[in-house]
């Protein structure tokens, strides 16, 4: 079982897209059962909140549902949980390391370093595009699913 939180500020536009991408991604492919997956904030502002319009839209297009979602804070304890905590921007990555302390499994990185064009998701927040910060996160999704097919970690994608 492959255990991945998928994190961003406020749990209610990027890290649920990319939860949502993913498991979609994973279950059409078959390999649903070898994964769980899930998303978190760095910070406390949205707790409880369900899923931003912008992204339940986007995903609606593509048939994806977030229903059931809302914004959880990444935890100190998560650490022992998960394999994988990927960040959607750089200073995500500094907010869960603010949280967990310090990495010495190696478990934390940024979505998009594992494509072939390391970067920032686009942030919706302050542009309302949704569109590009989808476009980023299949493409992070893609380059994830092929990381952990060439680690030996999952059967063939
Ligand atoms: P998210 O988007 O981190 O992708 O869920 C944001 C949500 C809330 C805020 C900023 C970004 N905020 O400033 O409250």
């Amino acid at each position: 079982m492959i255990r991945i939180l998928f994190i961003c500020l406020g749990n209610i536009c990027r890290s649920p897209m990319a939860e949502f991408v993913f498991k979609d991604m994973v279950e059409r492919r078959g390999l649903a059962d070898q994964f769980y997956i899930a998303s978190a904030a760095t910070s406390g502002e949205e707790h409880g909140n369900p899923v931003h319009r912008g992204t339940r839209e986007k995903l609606k297009e593509h048939g994806i549902s977030t229903a059931g979602k809302y914004a959880v804070q990444l935890k100190k304890s998560d650490y022992e949980n998960y394999d994988y905590f990927i960040g959607m921007e750089k200073w995500n990555i500094s907010g869960i390391m603010r949280i967990i302390g310090s990495d010495p499994e190696h478990k934390v990185s940024r979505l998009l370093d594992f494509s072939s064009r390391p970067r920032d998701i686009a942030d919706p927040w302050y542009t309302g595009n949704f569109d590009v910060t989808y476009d980023d996160i299949v493409e992070g999704c893609q380059a994830l699913l092929r990381h952990l097919e060439e680690n030996g970690e999952i059967g063939s994608v």
